[in-house]
């Protein structure tokens, strides 16, 4: 495996595209328009220049690592590469729509991956005529400091596309789970984000107040950060997406999510990106104790 593409420069295709360029790979990163993949760049940039400030890196690793990303707008410039990592909009239509398109530009030992956190890796592989090597490449935000990659099997994945992805996952210095099964939320989201509904369960019901909750579970159970700091974190409306997706696919009342999600929701209170949630936001560092 040599060339890499990576789809979608945001969030997580720009940490993708800087591990795999700093793995060794020759890197395409792509996206809708050339202002996108520029800002996915400059996050690169930012990212080795705080490893360099920290002596993690020197000017010259900086060099080599920049020199193998490059960048297109055109979906068809990533016909040689050996592997594709999607990582676009969460959005099935979508996926599929560009999962078809790869399978037409790509050679037949390109493996397709991508890295959906709630959609179904079997659905994503229908659009494609290879669906013993699509795969779920389950990264984590941020994903240069974050170890783990869950490597999803979809229904029809093979052994091989496994081992050749684990391959990768060794290369670029992460730390892979294999998740035997397509099932949403893979293991790292289907245990974290019932625990803060939990969480968002003890709050609404009175039993202690936003800064007690988290105090309790960093002191008690030695969690870094508390539930609901976390829940602020990752933003109100993206837990509560992932909950309902858990509630209907495996219809089962365990994954009801408390209603005071959908009232914080309402209000605007999504977490630290609109500067209130559980707590209040102010240059989204400094948290200041709601007591409601
Ligand atoms: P984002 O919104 O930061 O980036 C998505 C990018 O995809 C945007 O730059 C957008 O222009 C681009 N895009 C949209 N449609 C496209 C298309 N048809 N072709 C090419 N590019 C297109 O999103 P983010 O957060 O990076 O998420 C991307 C994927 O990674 C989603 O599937 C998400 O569920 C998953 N994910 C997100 C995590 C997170 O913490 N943000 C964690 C793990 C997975």
């Amino acid at each position: 495996m040599n060339k890499v593409a990576v789809l979608g420069a945001g969030i997580m295709g720009a940490g993708i595209a800087q591990v795999a360029a700093q793995g060794g790979y020759q890197v395409l990163l792509r996206d809708l328009q050339k202002s996108i993949v520029q800002d996915g760049l400059v996050t690169v940039e930012k990212n080795l220049a705080k490893a360099i400030n920290k002596k993690r890196l020197s000017t010259e690793q900086r060099d080599d690592i920049l020199s193998r990303i490059q960048t297109c707008t055109d979906l068809a410039e990533v016909h040689d590469a050996d592997l594709v990592i999607e990582a676009v909009v969460e959005n099935m239509a979508v996926k599929k729509q560009i999962f078809a398109e790869l399978d037409h530009l790509c050679p037949p030992h390109t493996l397709l991956a991508t890295n959906t956190s709630s959609l179904s890796i079997t659905e994503i592989a229908s659009a494609t005529r290879r669906k013993d090597k699509v795969l779920g490449m389950h990264f984590f935000n941020p994903v240069p400091a974050m170890k783990l990659v869950e490597l999803v099997q979809g229904m029809e994945t093979s052994h091989d596309t496994i081992e050749r992805a684990r391959q990768f996952t060794k290369q670029i210095g992460k730390q892979e789970v294999v998740v035997h099964r397509d099932s949403p939320g893979y293991i790292v989201n289907r245990i974290l984000v019932p625990y803060i509904n939990e969480a968002v369960f003890i709050k609404g019901e009175g039993l202690a107040n936003a800064e007690e909750i988290d105090m309790a579970m960093k002191l008690g159970a030695g969690m870094p950060m508390g539930p609901l700091e976390l829940a602020d974190m990752i933003g109100l409306d993206i837990v509560y997406a992932v909950i309902l997706v858990f509630y209907n696919e495996f219809r089962d009342p365990k994954y009801r999510p408390h209603q005071l999600f959908s009232t914080m929701i309402r209000a605007g209170y999504l977490g630290r990106k609109t500067g209130r949630g559980f707590y209040r936001y102010s240059n989204g560092e400094n948290q200041e104790v709601l007591n409601n």
